[in-house]
């Protein structure tokens, strides 16, 4: 069983140009496939909002309801490094507050790190968090909590002008004390400027192939969510079609009386069948 990494494997990884893996997870089964896949991190996004209780946005996503996720997916994946995802108005309406809620992933769940979205806006909140010895990953660029104000689910940093805004906040996060950054749709030139600017290990989804690692949804990587596609999914299964092909099949056999078959029956014991059949008849 390989070593669970720390934040200091994957600086030298950064260091020795080794890619990250990365991937989201929300469950016991997946982490256990991810674990034996030798994933390098996983988080428990608040994607989880989206991919497993069917809502079209991350917003409505509880402290709790990250909390059991993460505490299932620590079960399963008890030795990759695991990183909770701060839900929307878990850190943002004071510091006491983000740094009790980011204390519960570590206190309740076993995470290693917490996720937390902003850059210059939200740098006092990184830095009380980090200060309270917890491991933090910065999350800039398409921020799909705040995609209100974005004006959607839109890539970040397409112009110079908005590339630099980008670029600012990677800074800010990075002096923050944040110990990775995670880069979210934004051009790939802009992806390694910061990846080559930062100290830190960059995660990128859809920010460009020079990031230190690479994170995928889960539920988009087998095919299992539907609703959409962005454009920086590449999917390697189809669960879907997979997964309706045999619920399919079991209809069909139910139907047409094809299952159970007797292997799937548990018999009587020998010579009760007869006794049973005497007892019902005598009815005692
Ligand atoms: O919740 C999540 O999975 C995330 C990704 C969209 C980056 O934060």
């Amino acid at each position: 069983m390989a070593k669970k990494k720390t934040i200091y494997d994957f600086q030298l990884m950064k260091r020795e140009g080794k890619k990250i893996t990365f991937l989201t997870s929300y469950d016991f089964p997946t982490a256990r496939f991810a674990e034996a896949a030798g994933l390098d991190m996983l988080l428990v996004g608040d994607s989880l909002e989206m991919c497993v209780y069917g809502y079209e946005g991350t917003v409505p996503v509880t402290m709790d309801q990250m909390i059991w996720h993460s505490q299932a997916v620590r079960r399963g994946a008890p030795n990759t490094f695991l990183i909770g995802d701060m839900p929307f108005m878990s850190y943002q309406s004071s510091v006491e507050k983000a740094v009790e809620n980011a204390g519960r992933f570590l206190k309740e769940a076993g995470c290693d790190a917490i996720k937390l979205e902003g850059g210059k806006r939200i740098s006092a909140v990184i830095r009380a968090i980090v200060d309270a010895g917890i491991v933090v990953m910065g999350h800039i660029g398409l921020t799909p909590q705040s995609s209100g104000q974005l004006g959607g689910h839109k890539a970040q940093g397409r112009t110079a002008e908005a590339a630099k805004l980008v670029v600012e906040d990677a800074l800010a996060v990075q002096a923050a004390g944040a110990h990775a950054i995670l880069l979210e749709a934004i051009p790939p030139e802009v992806g390694q400027y910061i990846t080559e600017t930062l100290s830190i290990p960059t995660l990128s989804i859809g920010a460009g192939p020079a990031c230190d690692g690479q994170l995928l949804i889960v539920s988009d990587l087998i095919g299992q969510f539907q609703a959409f596609t962005p454009k920086f999914v590449k999917k390697y299964c189809d669960v879907a079609e997979m997964v309706t092909a045999a619920m399919s099949r079991y209809c069909e056999d139910v139907r047409g009386g094809s299952f159970p078959e007797e292997k799937h029956c548990y018999r009587m014991l020998e010579g009760e069948e007869q006794k049973f059949a005497d007892l019902m008849k005598s009815g005692r």
